[in-house]
């Protein structure tokens, strides 16, 4: 398995990348920890890890992080307009690299879990320390972990991947978004979430299940709950029923 190399990295870079300091380590706890320990982080800088000993997610899940696949933390500066569109970008760069790679459409289970043939193959969280939004992406690429819902992109292809390149097309392909008209994003990566009528239980602050009529222009989430009423969820973790 190839090594994870700044330089392969930026060979692949568009020339005027606003990821300019790299962070790769063989093995951390968690990504998104070590870009909080870091005392000047600053917008472009990049943490990769091979594996992580205690990778985290959104509402306390653990993610699996063995050595083969993507780890990796991005800092973000940006203003209230981009700000809102970072799920959406996040999201849709790791659709789009999904798709490039396997040739098969994801899917996107709300807010930006990416799904392949059911079965889940990154996820996406974020931290603000700041002025700066920690974006944390795991995805699953040459191996995948022992888990019934997992998913990695070489169970679709023949041959392993070299994670500098799905790693330098996941930066890109980030950036380009986040130079895009956040509204267009935001309403390309609607099209793209499944979670629209489907039945969930959603938990947030608060447990809630009922059926999903909709995304507001933020993204929310509404709900409709069995009374009629209408709630909007704007973060929280949803199983499908
Ligand atoms: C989720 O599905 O809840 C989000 C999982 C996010 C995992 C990534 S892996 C890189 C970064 N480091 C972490 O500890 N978490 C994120």
């Amino acid at each position: 398995m190839d090594d994870i190399d700044e330089q392969r990295i930026k060979n692949h870079l568009r020339e005027d990348s606003i990821w300019s300091r790299f962070f790769i380590l063989d093995t951390v706890d968690s990504t998104m920890d070590y870009a909080r320990s870091i005392d000047d982080l600053s917008h472009g800088d990049v943490i990769i890890a091979g594996a992580q000993t205690n990778g985290h997610g959104r509402v306390d899940h653990s993610w699996m992080s063995p050595k083969g696949n993507v780890y990796m933390s991005m800092a973000i500066k940006c203003g209230g307009d981009q700000q809102k569109a970072l799920i959406p970008i996040s999201a849709l760069a790791v659709f789009d690299v999904v798709e490039k790679y396997t040739s098969v459409v994801p899917e996107i289970k709300w807010p930006n879990d990416v799904l392949l043939d059911e079965k889940k193959i990154s996820g996406v969280c974020m931290q603000k320390v700041d002025d700066i939004v920690i974006v944390g992406i795991g995805l699953n690429v040459n191996i995948t972990p022992a888990l019934d819902t997992a998913t990695c992109i070489n169970d679709f292809i023949a041959c392993e991947l070299d994670l500098n390149l799905v790693i330098g097309d996941l930066l890109d392909i980030f950036e380009d978004y986040l130079e895009d008209d956040p509204d267009r994003v935001i309403s390309l990566w609607k099209d793209n979430v499944r979670t629209i009528g489907r039945k969930v239980i959603v938990t947030s602050n608060e447990t809630y299940e009922g059926t999903v009529n909709g995304l507001t222009d933020e993204g929310y989430l509404m709900l409709e709950l069995p009374d009629g009423r209408i709630v909007e969820i704007m973060a929280g973790d949803v199983s499908e029923i």
